[in-house]
């Protein structure tokens, strides 16, 4: 790394959240005494390390404007696409003309307020000399079925399978690359499987539990709880 090396964050923020049956997307939901987001750029921002925060945003949605969050001077606004993938894109396009290609881009969810600054701080310091990035992880406790309809067609061994979390740290230049390259590949569910068609190989760091993606009405009593456990 050389003392010019910047590190961003890309939040992908414009989406709708449908199983979570709320009158809003998810990220607007309240938690704490502040909607999701907030939360999620919150800790972000008192993470210290990020030039700019990107958030791709829908462009049919009212309430980002409403939030302080949304005019801080480090938090830059893009235009929300059609899948995940389409987002960050828009976002990494947002800084293109301040990021150079060998910054690095950590992409986290807008739907995971409970990240710590411990994490964020561990995903870099394991990476930072990495030739390709890598994402953090949680191996799985629970045996792992292979099924088709209600039928186990099989076990898998699942000290090889790991459960991919956000933040996702790569380079800007490689990043947007294989987004780039991956254009309506729906099989790209999150930053690292962009790379991995690529060939490339990312890491894994394993993260801690509380890290969790608000998807269903209960997991924000969840996020709740692990908030009022954390101390770091
Ligand atoms: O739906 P899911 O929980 O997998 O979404 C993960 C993150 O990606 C959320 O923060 C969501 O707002 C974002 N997203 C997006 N653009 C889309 C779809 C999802 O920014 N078109």
């Amino acid at each position: 790394m050389t003392p010019t090396t910047k590190f961003w964050a890309v939040v992908p923020a414009a989406g709708v959240g449908k199983r979570m049956n709320a009158d809003r997307p998810k990220q607007y939901l309240e938690l704490a005494g502040k909607t999701v987001i907030e939360h999620t750029l919150l800790r972000l921002l008192s993470a210290e390390v990020f030039a700019a925060i990107a958030v791709a945003i829908s462009s049919e949605d009212p309430y980002w404007p409403e939030l302080e969050v949304s005019s801080h001077h480090q938090v830059i606004t893009a235009p929300g696409g059609k899948e995940r993938a389409d987002s960050v894109l828009s976002a990494l396009s947002a800084i293109r003309d301040v990021a150079a290609d060998e910054d690095w881009v950590l992409v986290h969810d807008a739907a995971r307020p409970c990240l710590t600054a411990a994490d964020i701080h561990l995903l870099i310091n394991t990476l930072v000399n990495d030739e390709v990035g890598g994402i953090l992880a949680l191996s799985s406790h629970d045996t792992l079925k292979n099924v088709q309809g209600q039928t186990i067609l099989g076990t898998l061994d699942r000290s090889h399978i790991w459960r991919a979390l956000t933040p996702q740290m790569f380079r800007y230049g490689m990043l947007k690359n294989a987004l780039e390259s991956g254009q309506g590949n729906l099989a790209i569910t999150d930053e690292a499987s962009a790379l991995e068609i690529q060939g490339l190989q990312p890491k894994i760091v394993e993260g801690r539990p509380d890290n969790i993606k608000i998807t269903r009405p209960e997991d924000l009593a969840l996020a709740q709880f692990y908030m009022g456990q954390q101390h770091d």
